[in-house]
Parts: structure tokens; C-alpha cells; sequence
């Protein structure tokens, strides 16, 4: 009998508040910040087989690993380790994400495969296992298999959801080339032994501002400690969120450890507007319009 492939898709996040708090002895910084998981999402496709292998295709494909390092792969190998499976599978990601742009992208594909896996191997295991495997694998896969809105804490992977009223709509702008994540808490750390950059503060009011659903009171509480140091890898960037600012967004804000800029609009209607106007600036790569909150890792009926 040929074996079914089974479809999981996984969205992206923006950070709407990312506090980066001192360096701690195992090198991960301490972070309190507020995940949403948006429209943009990559599919990622397993079928048992003789091998482990992996194919991509989509947005940025060619800078996707396909050795044992890419993260799905992990993440499978990791699972049946944990219980005695066999991780020998074909694994296809079709990306929707941009790589190495600070959506969590690589990490949405962990959140897919180890949820992909688990459902292929009848595995009778609760979230609060997955999310244990998840944290394992990265700092933002346990979100990525949640999704929807939550306060994030440790090292962001410890998870409380987030009430959000309504549909918030984004435009995101992606930059030609990508950032490190761990190049840009490096930055971040640099910048404060040199001075003392603002601290993003507490989250409540922003807390409440999602609550409300009403974008123009969060778009002034959007707040990212990491974005000092993205705009100091890729100065351009500024240039970026400033055209966002002229083009009609409510707010602007570097998502997550960029590149990638994320502007908040009044409406879905202006995110197309501000779309095509940030696309005719010739200011970054391409552009993509988004929804959130929208749900974690989902099978694909
Ligand atoms: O957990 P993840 O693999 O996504 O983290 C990638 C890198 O980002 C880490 O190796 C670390 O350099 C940095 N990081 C951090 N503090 C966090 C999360 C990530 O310093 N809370």
C-alpha cells in the first residue's frame, strides 16, 4: 500500500512587543513579548519512506538547508527518538515565510513536522509533551504550534494565551537579504555595553490595546528591543519603515530579529494600499499582506 502524505500549515509571527532583558548564563536572553501568529504560513508535507529527506520550494527555497541541521528534519528526528519511531520519511516544505526574516519561519516548520509526525504515528501524547519537544528544538516552536495571540516568557517559550478581539491587518515588507537571529542579539548586546538604548517596558497596555481590537490604539504601544540593533546590521531598513509611515500604516515596527518590517494598517483595504505604495518605493524585496490572530499548526484536511 502506498502511504498517504499528510499536509500540516504553519503560520508566521510578528512580535507586537518584544522586551529583551540581560544575557543569561546559558547565552539566551530573557524575553517578555507578545506573539501573533499571522495569515502567511508554509505547508509542510511527510510521507513515510525508506529515507529521511527534505525539499523545498517557495519564497527563498535556495537558502534553506536540506541536511539533517534544517529544523524539520530535527524535529522529526527528535520525536522518534522520544518514542521509539522510525524517522525515516520524505519531507516537503512549501514556504510562505520569508527565511531568516524574523517570522519564525524555520521554526513554523519544526511546529508542522512535530505535529505532522505525531498524527502520521498515532502518537497518544498531549500538547503539553509537544510543547516540550517544541521548546527543545527553539525559542519561538512552541508559539508556532499554538498560534493566535499569547505572552511569551523565558526564553519565549513559555506560552500564555492572549485574549485579542477582531482581526488586525499587516503589511510586511521583505528585505533582499536576511538577518542571523543570533548576530542580532549579539548587536543588541553590543549596543548596550556602548550606551543604554530604551527598554520596551511592560506589555499591559499593549496587552489591553489587543484586547480591545482597536488597531489605532495598539499601533502606538508596538514595541521591539531588537529592532535598535536590526536597524544597526541594515541601516536601509529605516528608509523602509519610514516609507510604511508615508504610505498610510498606522505603525511600523522591525519584526521579531528582522529584516523583515511589519506595518500595522487601519484596515485590510489600506494594507493593500500600503502594499503597493511600499512596492513602488523600491524599498525592499517584495511585499505581503496578512491577518492576525490566526491558529497554530494545523492538519490540512
Ligand atoms: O531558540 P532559537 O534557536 O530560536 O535561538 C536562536 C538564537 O537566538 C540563540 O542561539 C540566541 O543567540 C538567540 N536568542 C537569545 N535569547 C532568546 C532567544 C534567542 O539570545 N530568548
Amino acid at each position: 500500500m502506498v502511504p498517504t502524505p499528510l499536509t500540516v500549515r504553519a503560520p508566521a509571527k510578528v512580535n507586537l512587543h518584544l522586551g529583551v532583558g540581560d544575557v543569561r548564563p546559558d547565552g539566551f536572553h530573557e524575553l517578555v513579548t507578545v506573539f501573533q501568529a499571522l495569515s502567511l504560513h508554509d505547508d509542510v508535507t511527510l510521507v513515510p519512506s525508506d529515507a529521511l529527506s527534505l525539499h523545498v520550494t517557495g519564497e527563498g527555497a535556495r537558502d534553506v538547508p536540506t541536511d539533517p541541521t534544517n529544523l524539520a528534519a530535527r524535529a522529526v528526528v527528535a520525536l522518534a527518538e522520544r518514542y521509539g519511531r522510525d524517522p525515516n520519511m520524505r519531507i516537503d516544505i512549501a514556504k510562505g515565510i520569508p527565511v531568516a526574516g524574523g517570522m519564525a519561519g524555520g521554526s513554523a516548520d519544526a511546529a508542522a513536522a512535530l505535529l505532522g509526525a505525531a498524527t502520521l504515528w498515532g502518537l497518544e501524547i498531549g500538547r503539553d509533551e509537544l510543547d516540550e519537544v517544541a521548546a527543545t528544538l527553539g525559542s519561538d516552536v512552541p508559539f508556532s504550534l499554538h498560534g493566535h495571540t499569547a505572552l511569551g516568557t523565558g526564553r519565549g517559550e513559555r506560552l500564555i494565551p492572549a485574549l485579542a478581539r477582531g482581526e488586525f491587518h499587516w503589511t510586511l515588507a521583505l528585505a533582499r537579504e536576511g538577518l542571523s537571529t543570533p548576530a542580532v542579539y549579539r548587536e543588541l548586546d553590543r549596543l548596550r555595553e556602548a550606551g543604554d538604548p530604551p527598554r520596551a517596558g511592560s506589555p499591559d497596555a499593549l496587552l489591553a490595546a489587543v484586547a480591545s481590537g482597536d488597531p489605532h490604539r495598539l499601533a502606538p504601544l508596538l514595541a521591539n528591543d531588537l529592532q535598535a540593533a536590526a536597524l544597526s546590521l541594515q541601516p536601509g531598513l529605516r528608509r523602509t519603515l519610514r516609507a510604511g509611515m508615508e504610505a498610510g500604516a498606522l505603525a511600523g515596527i522591525v519584526s521579531g530579529s528582522g529584516p523583515t518590517c511589519a506595518f500595522l494598517c487601519a484596515s485590510a483595504d489600506d494594507a493593500v494600499d500600503v502594499g503597493t505604495e511600499l512596492a513602488g518605493a523600491g524599498v525592499c524585496r517584495t511585499v505581503r499582506v496578512a491577518s492576525g490572530p490566526v491558529p497554530g499548526a494545523t492538519v490540512v484536511p
